[in-house]
């Protein structure tokens, strides 16, 4: 039986890609599927938490029970997390965010132009960076990292830099891992100290014990 150690919590789970528009027919993004997120949003749902999927674009099958709020843009998701980040007490941030978007959009499809072309990029906000700052003693935060080198020196600058509670790295070059497989192999690391090295597993499993982790933090917490 799945422990319903989520009961009464309101979870807020983003997953997905965002899409950067360039002109109405052009967008930047990236090979995020989504498939961690939405694990994670139906593994919530099933211990019990009250839901909510903001999600950028992706071909799956919303999880049963869970609130889904679609979005295309890091600043839509932006605006969506931040209206609900105060009353919920777990955000667990799997959206692969754009760092960048294209500074304009152009209005009109671009035409062709000469040999080449440049495109000047403005920066996103950082939406996780942006909760560890506004968060309060009661509420978690989990992140994830995907690294292609330096996975546990990028991790632990992020977990301290953004103020989040646990990191969840994968190494994107290892065969089965990261992007829009359905398994993954992660090292989840917490303010604690400890680093837990997980073998390759599906998605599903993944989610569980990144769960596992989060619960008891916020069961100690609350019994604090
Ligand atoms: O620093 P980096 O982008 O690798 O951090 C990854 C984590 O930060 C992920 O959890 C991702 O969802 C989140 N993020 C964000 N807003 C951004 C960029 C990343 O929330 N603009």
């Amino acid at each position: 039986v799945t422990p319903q150690d989520l009961a009464g919590l309101d979870v807020l789970v983003t997953a997905g890609p965002t899409r950067e528009p360039l002109d109405p027919v052009r967008y930047l993004s990236n090979r995020s599927s989504g498939k961690m997120g939405y694990a994670l949003a139906r593994a919530a749902f099933l211990r019990g938490a009250r839901v909510r999927l903001v999600t950028g674009p992706a071909h799956l099958m919303p999880p049963p029970g869970v609130e889904v709020q679609r979005v295309e843009t890091a600043g839509e998701m932006y605006e969506a997390v931040l209206q609900h980040f105060d009353s919920v007490d777990l955000v667990i941030k799997a959206a692969a965010v754009a760092d960048y978007r294209p500074g304009e959009v152009s209005p009109q499809k671009i035409k062709k132009q000469g040999q080449a072309m440049q495109i000047e990029l403005a920066r996103n906000p950082d939406i996780l960076a942006e909760l560890g700052r506004r968060k309060k003693a009661h509420q978690l935060l989990v992140g994830f990292a995907a690294e292609t080198n330096d996975l546990e020196q990028n991790a632990l600058a992020k977990l301290t830099g953004k103020n989040l509670d646990l990191l969840v790295a994968n190494d994107v070059t290892l065969p089965g891992a990261g992007f829009d497989h359905d398994t993954n192999v992660v090292r989840i690391f917490g303010r604690d100290g400890v680093v837990e090295a997980l073998p390759l597993m599906d998605k599903n499993r993944v989610a569980q014990k990144i769960l596992d982790r989060a619960a008891k933090l916020l069961q100690s917490r609350q019994g604090a």
